[in-house]
């Protein structure tokens, strides 16, 4: 077990790069065991979830070559095997195994996903999905046996548009006979990056990044190739923590677009922040103004960046108000928050936060990989030392965050947590 200890109130200055989107490189990776040879993956961030893919990879019996930042797989060698449940536990994306190998296999068994505990999270659009390409299911407990004689194309309504049913089910499709229409198919960029990467083994799947997706299926995929995109959602994250504390800092290596949803947010708000190319620039201003947010699918408010927003509205003055419309259980950092001397009321998809309200170092919990990102904001711009508990949450999702932050100027370790003895 580790724990990050933040001695707050540091400015930031410099430059923070940013690592490949973990929520594309961990479709990528599964994606790739369809290449009939090497597929090579570039940008690949360093962080816990990918090490999970990998030692699924490596259990599957497929040849893992990594160099810094890119990764290389060889299928020849691999094996079907139901993945012990211990290891895809571990993160939500070992369900991409399920679409790979049932197009790869016709069949698979897998148990259900891990993934952080923030709402119900239920597969019902992936596996109906399956079904709907002619695949059978069977439930045993928490293991699914997916197979199909031959998987054939459909059209496909997604009641939600979901990240995880959309990437599975064009996964799957890329090798069922005829065209499959994934119709109130999710945006989100990562999207179009396992599509490309598709279409670059030899997928013909258009429309990727609009509401229809269509896959025409073909019978063989060669070799692959890609680079991941930079992740907006920790492009997003220091960009918050560079309207707090920057002092000309600049978060470099990313797509603007993908982060509109924030700068038009953090603009509303009164902070100083430039877009220039790939670059934004930030300076922490004395005022700021209350804003409310919504989280919705792409193009809209992030859900993965509302509970760091939600630090940044400590700091604003007056009321704001957080309305989370994708998941039932993402508000478990605002306890850490009050106790760090925010004002922050919740009453069931809705928080208020009434500020702004300085913050005082505490002693926190990290209850997932998001609030981990909050309370690393909060620890940064409290008075006083944060020390924040069960970080594994957080080295799931970014890439070298203490090594970033020190080296623009944050006062921030890891520690190995020593056990207490009577
Ligand atoms: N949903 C269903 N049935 C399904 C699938 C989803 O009802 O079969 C519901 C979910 O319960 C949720 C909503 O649809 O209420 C959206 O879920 P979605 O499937 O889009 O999310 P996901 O694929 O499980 C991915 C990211 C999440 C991110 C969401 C939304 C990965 C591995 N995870 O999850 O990332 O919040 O999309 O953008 O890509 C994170 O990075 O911190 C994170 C949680």
């Amino acid at each position: 077990m580790k724990k990050i200890i933040i001695n707050g109130n540091n400015k930031l200055s410099g430059t923070i790069r940013i690592s490949g989107a973990k929520n594309a490189a961990v479709a990528i990776i599964p994606a790739a065991i369809l290449a009939e040879s090497e597929a090579t993956i570039c940008n690949v961030p360093e962080i816990s979830d990918i090490e999970s893919l990998e030692e699924i990879l490596k259990f599957l019996n497929v040849d893992i070559k990594r160099a810094t930042e890119t990764m290389v797989i060889d299928t020849k060698n691999m094996k079907n095997k139901l993945i012990p449940t211990q290891i895809s536990s571990k993160l939500r994306a070992s369900y991409y195994f399920m679409g790979a190998l049932l197009a790869k296999y016709k069949y698979v068994e897998m148990y259900f996903p891990g993934g952080c505990k923030i709402g119900k999270r239920p597969i019902n659009l992936h596996l109906e999905g399956f079904k709907k390409l002619g695949a059978t299911i069977e439930e045993d407990g928490d293991k699914y046996i997916i197979k199909a004689e031959r998987l054939k194309g459909s059209n496909i309504y997604l009641d939600v548009a979901s990240v995880g049913a959309t990437i599975n089910l064009m996964i799957a499709a890329t090798k069922a006979e005829g065209l499959t229409t994934i119709e109130n198919a999710a945006r989100e960029p990562e999207i179009v990056n396992v599509a490309t990467f598709l279409n670059n083994m030899g997928a013909k799947i258009t429309g990727a990044g609009t509401s229809v997706i269509k896959i025409k299926g073909v019978d063989h995929l060669g070799k692959g190739f890609t680079e991941i995109i930079p992740d907006r959602i920790e492009a997003g994250t220091y960009t918050i923590m560079g309207a707090l504390l920057g002092e000309n800092l600049k978060i470099s290596n990313i797509i603007p677009e993908h982060i509109e949803s924030l700068t038009s947010k953090l603009e509303q708000a009164g902070v100083d922040i430039k877009i220039e190319d790939d670059t934004v620039v930030c300076n922490a201003v004395e005022k700021l103004k209350s804003v409310n947010i919504k989280t919705y699918y792409y193009p809209g408010f992030p859900t993965d960046l509302q509970q760091p927003f939600s630090v940044l509205l400590t700091q604003c003055n007056g009321k704001s108000k957080v309305e989370e419309t994708i998941y039932e259980n993402r508000f478990m950092h605002v306890e850490y928050l009050n106790k760090m001397g925010a004002n922050i009321t919740t009453k069931e998809r809705v928080a208020t936060i009434t500020g702004k309200t300085p913050l005082k170092g505490k002693d926190v919990i990290a209850t997932d990989l998001r609030a981990g990102a909050a309370l690393v904001i909060a620890g940064l711009i409290a008075e006083g030392t944060t020390t924040i508990e069960e970080v594994e949450h957080i080295l799931r999702g970014y890439e070298g965050i203490i090594e970033k932050l020190t080296a623009v100027g944050a006062d921030i370790k890891i520690e190995e947590k020593t056990c207490q003895t009577a």
